[in-house]
């Protein structure tokens, strides 16, 4: 499908791939009512990233609010809106975007299915409070036919093998053969700097997390936007399903990396995190800690009845 697709600027139908430079505003502009299936994006969180200017949380919130409408315009009967955020933090306070956004996407009418937990185990560590190792994807329906594919994103089972020992299915297999529902709370590695994926772009998402969302949420040759695109990630994850792409974004050097990033991907050749790698673990690769040095007598006798041993084994 994208063999000798050229990267547009300008969006129109019969395009594959689409890359606009500049505001939001002005591709949804260009876009045909209920052309698109699936908008999934990362929006600046109003932290003072380099790429923003840190707003009055309701300054920021009418912004989305104009994005999300016109979202909404341009968004099939079938389709899904995937709003992934993080917090805003105010002198150290934290409010979780997800909350004070749901109220733009409610009073469009649509429906939240999930509020995905994207959890991933590094970030900054803080002194004051627990340090954040989630954001959510809010997603939201336009109507109740809306395209919900489980089986190309179906996850192994943690037991295989099991059958129903007693009832009329007895000796068969209790599972779906083909995997189980992923759920709603994914392990999935964030971009950091060992991260395979890693540009100079301080917040990209990792397009496996796209994928999954891609899969489930639309069909071959449909349109899949993104309107604060950054380097390219979901349009990097429509091609790699054939399905179509566009996106804008207003920092000329990420338009350039999405653009480097896509014709790779069109070639076949860009590296990314593969979709349902294991996670890697220390233990199993022999570097865990097996003895937390702060543990109490406490902690280490109820391992110790944990594991049936006995009490003259403990210290
Ligand atoms: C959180 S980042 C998205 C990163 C992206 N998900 C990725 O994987 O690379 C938000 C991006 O939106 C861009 N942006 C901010 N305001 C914009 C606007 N009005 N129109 C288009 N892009 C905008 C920023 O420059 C930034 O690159």
């Amino acid at each position: 499908m994208f063999g000798n697709c050229q990267i547009s600027q300008k969006f129109d139908l019969s395009e594959h791939v689409v890359v606009y430079p500049g505001d939001c505003l002005k591709l949804l502009n260009q876009i045909p009512d209920e052309s698109i299936q699936l908008i999934v994006t990362s929006p600046p969180y109003n932290i003072g990233k380099e790429y923003e200017k840190k707003l009055h949380l309701n300054q920021y919130l009418e912004q989305q609010a104009a994005v999300i409408k016109e979202c909404f315009r341009v968004l099939s009967e079938s389709g899904s809106i995937c709003w992934q955020v993080g917090n805003y933090v105010e002198r150290g306070a934290i409010i979780p975007l997800d909350a004070v956004l749901y109220p733009i996407f409610n009073e469009l009418g649509m429906q939240m299915r999930n509020r995905i937990v994207w959890h991933f185990e590094h970030g900054l560590h803080c002194s004051k409070r627990f340090s954040g190792r989630y954001e959510t994807i809010i997603w939201f329906t336009k109507s109740k036919d809306y395209t919900f594919n489980l089986d190309p994103v179906r996850v192994p089972q943690k037991y295989p093998g099991k059958k129903y020992f007693k009832g009329p299915k007895a000796g068969q297999y209790s599972c779906n053969p083909l995997g189980k529902n992923p759920g709603d709370v994914w392990l999935i590695p964030n971009v950091k700097c060992n991260h395979v994926e890693k540009t100079e772009h301080p917040c990209q998402f990792p397009v496996e997390l796209v994928e999954r969302l891609v899969l489930s949420m639309s069909n071959e040759e449909e349109w899949i936007l993104d309107p604060f695109l950054g380097t390219g990630s979901t349009v990097v994850a429509a091609i790699r399903h054939n399905r179509r792409g566009c996106g804008s974004e207003v920092v000329s050097k990420y338009v350039l990396l999405a653009v480097d990033r896509i014709k790779e991907e069109m070639k076949g050749t860009l590296r990314t995190r593969p979709m349902n790698k294991p996670i890697y673990d220390p233990e199993a690769n022999g570097n865990g800690v097996t003895h937390f040095p702060w543990a109490g007598s406490k902690d280490r006798k109820q391992m110790a009845l944990f594991e049936n041993k006995t009490l003259e084994n403990i210290r």
